[in-house]
């Protein structure tokens, strides 16, 4: 691949652990640096490991945080809890609406202060919901909780809640410290991650946020080749044709590992021990199937805090990276649309088995070739923000910004491709989206596995969901992770008709 010229804003590299400072140079990385939070190392992950812990005087938290993990809390609706087990969460939940209500003032000032800030509280605010009695119809979040958790989020611009950032991207640190010869190579490293922060301590729950960071770690190249192809689309004769032919062939590779990074959670995450005792802890509010309010006491002890409304839990749909795909190749034209999917999720579960419909095959109709038809783009259905948009205000506020910076792009690919006379490259184009829709078609299994199965066997034992099991992010799981697999196939050109 070519690289990018060094005074290329997108190649300009922070000054880190890996690569110190030039002495004497200014730092004109800080443009990439504050504008998106993009490493040319490591993408949206950032390029040194996340804090582990706040300094002294927010304590505190940290403290509390290590007691609810090392006290091995259980959840409020585990069958057969003992009442030893209630006991010690009563105790621990009286712990934290007895914390003082900590200063968030020194908290402002560091970016790096403020997601850890918002990794410890989040972390504490779902501890305390779903060790809650599941009799309590409002959950109360204490003053010491939300006051400082709200200020911070009014700074980070995210919800109060737990994110994929605080799960996977903020959250990991390497088992052994690489070179810091400035070589560091993502994809060499993917094995070398562990985390920070677990709600079970179990190696299921670590290899689940695990294997979103190593697709976020192999995405890296794929957002590499996608600056060099903008770059030869500016050019956009026929030798810069040829190279994005080769690019996108590159990409598409790229794709084709992430999925099998995805397929490979089957090996160090079990579907019952995710499904039973790891992801009720993510519920946000949007998934309480026993439809419980969350209520923010001491709103009224800071005046320019605002009632929360945003409150799904964490999902990899916030990957930024697989966004930036769906961007990039114009598919999110089709898979972000408000199709009806889209509006099951934001209604009650109203459909009786959402996994009796399944099919692998994408709905979209075949040619007599077996090559997909390209389908219209939806038009955009009325009703509530897409779930997928909804999602990106749950990233982090430079990824979104990247997002909006990659949607502007004034030579978009897909239009380039339509727009050229050029087989190869339109080939090599379906190539990568075909791989994405194949990326979901592992997607669609792993749901399947890890979610519908389970909720079925779980629906006889004890029903914990009743109708239509759920993602976190409040979906129609099994019917919305399909319609987008299947948009996505939507957007495969195929060849050109004369
Ligand atoms: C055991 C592993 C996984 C399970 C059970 C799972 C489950 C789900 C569910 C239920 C949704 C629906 C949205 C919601 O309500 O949250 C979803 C969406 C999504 N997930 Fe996953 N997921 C897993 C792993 C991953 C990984 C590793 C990635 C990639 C980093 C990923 C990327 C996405 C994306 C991008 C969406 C939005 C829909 C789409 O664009 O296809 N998921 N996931």
């Amino acid at each position: 691949m070519q690289s990018l010229p060094v005074n290329h804003f997108l190649s300009l590299q922070r000054p880190d652990v890996f690569v110190p400072a030039a002495a004497g140079t200014p730092d004109m990385s800080t443009l990439a640096a504050h504008d998106f939070d993009v490493d040319t190392r490591t993408g949206f992950m950032p390029p040194q490991p996340p804090i582990a812990r706040l300094p002294t005087a927010w304590e505190l938290w940290e403290a509390t945080l290590d007691d609810a993990i090392s006290s091995k809390l259980e959840l409020a609706d585990k069958p057969g809890l003992s009442q030893d087990d209630e006991e010690r969460s009563a105790r621990w939940r009286t712990s934290v609406r007895k914390l003082p209500i900590l200063s968030t003032e020194a908290i402002k000032t560091s970016e790096i202060l403020l997601r850890r800030a918002h990794c410890v509280l989040a972390w504490i605010m779902h501890f305390y919901v779903h060790t809650t009695p599941v009799s309590e119809m409002s959950i109360h979040i204490p003053a010491p909780v939300t006051v400082p958790l709200l200020q911070v989020c009014a700074q980070l611009q995210l919800p109060p809640v737990l994110t994929y950032s605080d799960d996977v991207l903020y959250n990991w640190a390497f088992k052994t410290a690489p070179a810091a010869d400035g070589h560091f190579v993502p994809k060499d490293e993917l094995y070398n991650l562990r985390c920070n922060t677990l709600f079970t301590g179990s190696r299921d729950e670590e290899e689940f946020y695990l294997s979103s960071a190593r697709i976020e770690l192999r995405g890296v190249e794929a957002l590499s080749l996608m600056r060099v192809i903008m770059d030869e689309a500016f050019v956009n004769d026929a030798i810069a044709h040829r190279r994005i032919t080769s690019y996108l062939t590159e990409l598409a590779g790229v794709v084709r590992h992430c999925r099998q990074l995805l397929g490979a959670v089957r090996d160090g995450c079990d579907p019952s021990v995710f499904y039973n005792e790891i992801r009720p802890w993510f519920r946000g509010c949007d998934s309480d199937t026993r439809g419980r309010r969350w209520v923010f006491d001491g709103l009224e002890l800071d005046p320019t805090l605002k009632e929360p409304t945003e409150l799904s839990g964490p999902s990899a749909g916030q990957s930024s990276m697989i966004h930036a795909l769906d961007i990039f190749l114009g598919v999110d034209r089709y898979s972000h649309s408000n199709f009806k999917a889209d509006l099951a999720a934001s209604s009650s579960a109203s459909s009786s088995d959402s996994s009796s419909s399944d099919s692998s095959a994408p709905s979209t109709p075949l040619t007599s070739v077996g090559v997909l038809a390209p389908l219209p783009a939806p038009a955009p259905a009325p009703g509530p923000t897409p779930f997928l948009t909804r999602m990106q205000k749950y990233m982090p506020r430079h990824h979104r910004a990247f997002l909006r910076h990659l949607h502007a792009n004034p030579r978009p690919l897909r239009h380039l491709v339509e727009a050229a006379d050029d087989d190869a490259l339109r080939a090599a184009y379906d190539e990568a989206v075909t791989a994405l829709k194949e990326f979901r078609d592992e997607h669609v299994r792993i749901v399947a596995l890890y979610i519908i199965i389970p909720a079925r066997q779980a629906q006889g034992a004890a029903p914990k969901e009743a109708g239509v099991p759920k993602g976190t992010g409040g979906t129609d799981a099994y019917q919305f992770v399909k319609g987008v697999r299947d948009q996505t196939a939507g957007a495969i050109l195929g060849p050109k008709t004369a």
